[in-house]
């Protein structure tokens, strides 16, 4: 095995394990690009403070923006000897322009770079996962606005509780994917601080600018202690710990398609592009995609657990065990944007059986809130007429008879100051209709709800 690029104070190589065990090219090779923007500050800095000549930096910003160009053709080729990426990119640049390519370490540390590298790749990436959820969060305020007056039943503990707009329930997880994009725009104020200029953990004697290269990389401005800045993995934890609750909140969704493409429910069809079929059922048409999504929760909330562990007993400033930082992260952003662009795209083309969904609130006792309610404006305590109510729930039961069936002589022997009017109340669409509290399900208020999320949604 080749001499190390830290090779000085040795006398013998690795063996081609210890290489191999150390090694993280393999999947730190997806920050080449970061890894290349951070040197190009890094050198051009070194150059502005007279820190290299002009000459000396000029060279090497010739040498890494060929490695750059190299790089977008898919040309540069990696060697596990190298370790990381940091090193495989110097081997490289070296490779190109001689031992000139050596001062671009100057004033820097790996434990600087990889920091950067990590925080850039990130910072890059959030956009993307906010602006995934958004797509997600427009077919939903969509399939809303189309939906305010479809009525369904609503649950609690999986029992019809009361009826619903399902314009108002799509909207339940339309916030829930705000305060998700909310979280992660937090995030992005943690993931724009810059480590460089750290160096190993306690600042460098050579007079650098961490101002002008966290300003050239995009960054609000660098991390304040040195090494806090290189031990730091918080805007990571933060990431994955959003991600996880993002994951929650889509799971929580999934479940419900796949229940609701059930036989028993039938209140959705998925698309055919959206379904699997069985390689020895015919009949079958299977939600894969929706069960995936809710499986893939459990690598996410693993990443986040795996990192606080790393994370918990590390002593200041950097250790190795930090390698262990990215695999989680790259698999996460790996793994939600695909789940947000094909959940998206599920609920848009699935058909919404709103026939069937009605037909669920019409031989139930979703209503009874109603008549409780009712008997409560004549002036009954809502307690007594509670069990006024659950007792003719108990009646109907036994009879099949439903609340709007019983017959308005019998309302009136419970109590004369019964109308025509309760048979109104009974119906699911008045019971809809009725909850005009705010941010409840009335097509008033859901309608309410749909403006206020539009506006969000332009707000940026
Ligand atoms: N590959 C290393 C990592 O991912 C880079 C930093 C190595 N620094 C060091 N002092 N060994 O964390």
């Amino acid at each position: 095995t080749t001499k190390k690029l830290w090779g000085g104070r040795f006398t013998e190589t690795g063996s081609a394990q210890t290489d191999t065990f150390g090694a993280s090219i393999e999947f730190d090779q997806l920050m080449a690009a970061e890894d290349l923007e951070g040197s190009l500050a890094h050198v051009e800095m070194l150059r502005d403070t007279h820190i290299l000549t002009p000459k000396d930096a000029e060279q090497i910003i010739q040498g890494l923006h060929h490695l750059q160009q190299q790089l977008a053709a898919g040309q540069l080729q990696f060697d596990v000897a190298n370790e990381d990426i940091h090193m495989n990119i110097e081997s490289l640049l070296t490779q190109e322009i001689g031992p000139v390519a050596g001062k671009l370490h100057t004033a820097r540390s790996r434990n600087d770079q990889v920091a950067t590298d990590f925080h850039l790749y990130l910072k890059k990436r959030l956009p993307q996962v906010i602006q995934a959820i958004k797509n997600l969060q427009t077919v939903l305020v969509n399939l809303a606005e189309a939906n305010v007056e479809t009525i369904m039943p609503g649950y609690t503990h999986l029992q019809h509780a009361q009826p619903i707009s399902y314009g108002h329930y799509l909207m339940a997880y339309f916030d829930m994917l705000q305060r998700d994009i909310e979280r992660f725009q937090f995030n992005q104020k943690h993931t724009n601080l810059s480590p460089l200029g750290a160096a190993a953990l306690a600042g460098t004697t050579f007079p650098i600018d961490r101002q002008q290269t966290a300003q050239r990389l995009g960054f609000t401005c660098p991390y304040s202690n040195s090494i806090d800045a290189v031990s730091d993995r918080d805007f990571a934890l933060e990431f994955l710990s959003n991600a996880a609750l993002l994951m929650v909140h889509l799971s929580r969704l999934c479940e419900e398609i796949v229940l609701w493409t059930t036989y028993e429910f039938n209140y959705l069809e998925l698309s055919d592009e959206y379904a699997t079929g069985s390689s020895i059922m015919p009949q079958k048409k299977n939600p894969d995609f929706a069960e995936l999504i809710r499986g893939k929760s459990g690598r996410v909330f693993g990443h986040l657990m795996a990192l606080l562990t790393v994370m918990k007993a590390l002593p200041l400033a950097y250790d190795k065990d930090l390698q262990e930082d990215k695999e989680g992260v790259f698999d996460t952003v790996k793994t939600i944007i695909p789940c947000l662009t094909v959940l998206a795209g599920m609920l848009q083309t699935a058909k919404i059986k709103t026939a069937n969904m009605a037909q669920a609130t019409t031989r139930d006792f979703s209503n009874a809130t109603e008549l409780a309610d009712y008997l409560a404006v004549k002036g009954i305590p809502f307690r007594q007429a509670h069990a006024i109510v659950g007792q003719l729930v108990l009646e109907g039961l036994k009879t099949g008879v439903t609340l709007q069936e019983i017959p308005l002589a019998k309302y009136q022997a419970l109590l004369p100051d019964i109308g025509e009017d309760v048979y109104q109340d009974l119906q699911a669409k008045t019971a809809v209709q009725r909850r005009q509290s705010f941010g409840g399900t009335s097509f008033q208020q859901v309608k309410q709800q749909i403006a206020r999320a539009r506006q969000l949604l332009n707000a940026d």
